[in-house]
């Protein structure tokens, strides 16, 4: 099941070279504070944007001297420690990002220490993003079209997984976290409402005047503007530029300028059903 892009590790796929099975079991032991926060998304669903906004509500409005500092290390990967940093005596408050199923999470987060902010998107967009994001990204498996992704994604093969069990995993074991549900859709409908709520989740007041200027950076056009923010600061081996940016669109419902009507109708026909098993609502068009 693994292959030279990526490998299975507990049922979830991991980039090959970025990490290995020994530190994913690792981290069920990590020690988690109460003042340590977790983005977790499925891929494409608003990680970068969502590590941006907690970066800003914590250092940026203040200028604390992150400010050369790229986002990705500002709000590294849990499951990918890119730079061999040692998270467990970095200075609180330590924030993360991480694409880990629930189960595979420190123990500590399960047990509601920490807190959780899981964002979550249309996967039909989601699906999209991923198509275009694969043909960038160096170390991920090249596929011939858009419709081999799709078939690769509506049989859980794009890593991490399965986009139903994961958000269906995290939405089912809510109450093992302290954990604040967003989507995609609503930060883009009303920024800043979500912003809001972020802040309010994490105990976190700001003046109105750093509220607006987290609202105003964390806008598309100026994360696109913001190297430290959209990853054109990332080398050549990692990104290739010349096909593309992480940033692409950052719109909702752009499946409909790809999947055509059948490949649409074969992903509802995957997910519709069993997306009603679960007890979220979700926006799907
Ligand atoms: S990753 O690789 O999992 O970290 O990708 P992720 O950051 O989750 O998702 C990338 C998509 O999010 C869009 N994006 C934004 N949209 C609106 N506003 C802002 N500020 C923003 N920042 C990132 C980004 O453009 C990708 O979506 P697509 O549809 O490909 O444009």
């Amino acid at each position: 099941q693994s292959n030279k892009y990526m490998f299975k590790h507990k049922g979830t796929y991991f980039a090959q070279n970025t990490t290995t099975a020994e530190y994913i079991d690792s981290l069920e032991d990590f020690e988690i504070r109460d003042s340590d926060v977790f983005v977790v998304t499925y891929p494409k669903s608003g990680t970068v944007w969502s590590q941006n906004i907690l970066s800003l509500i914590y250092h940026e409005g203040h200028r604390d001297g992150t400010e050369n500092i790229n986002l990705i290390h500002r709000v590294p990967w849990l499951e990918y420690n890119l730079r061999n940093v040692d998270y467990v005596n970095r200075p609180s408050p330590r924030l993360f990002a991480t694409h880990l199923p629930y189960n595979l999470v420190p123990r500590d987060l399960r047990n509601r220490r920490g807190k959780v902010i899981y964002v979550a998107r249309n996967p039909k967009d989601v699906v999209v993003s991923y198509f275009h994001f694969s043909n960038l990204v160096v170390s991920l498996e090249k596929v011939p079209d858009f419709n081999s992704f799709l078939e690769k994604f509506l049989a859980g093969k794009a890593s991490p997984g399965s986009w139903l069990d994961h958000i269906g995993g995290w939405f089912t074991h809510r109450d093992d976290f302290n954990i604040l549900f967003l989507t995609f859709e609503e930060m883009k409908n009303d920024l800043r409402g979500a912003v809001l709520k972020i802040c309010k989740f994490l105990g976190k007041q700001l003046t109105g005047k750093e509220l607006d200027t987290v609202v105003e950076m964390a806008s598309f056009d100026n994360m696109k503007r913001d190297a430290r923010a959209n990853y054109e600061n990332m080398p050549e081996s990692v990104l290739e530029r010349g096909k593309g940016h992480f940033l692409r669109k950052g719109t909702i419902g752009d499946w409909k300028n790809t999947m055509t009507v059948a490949q649409s109708e074969r992903f509802d026909s995957v997910f519709k059903g069993k997306m009603k098993e679960l007890p979220f609502q979700f926006i799907w068009d």
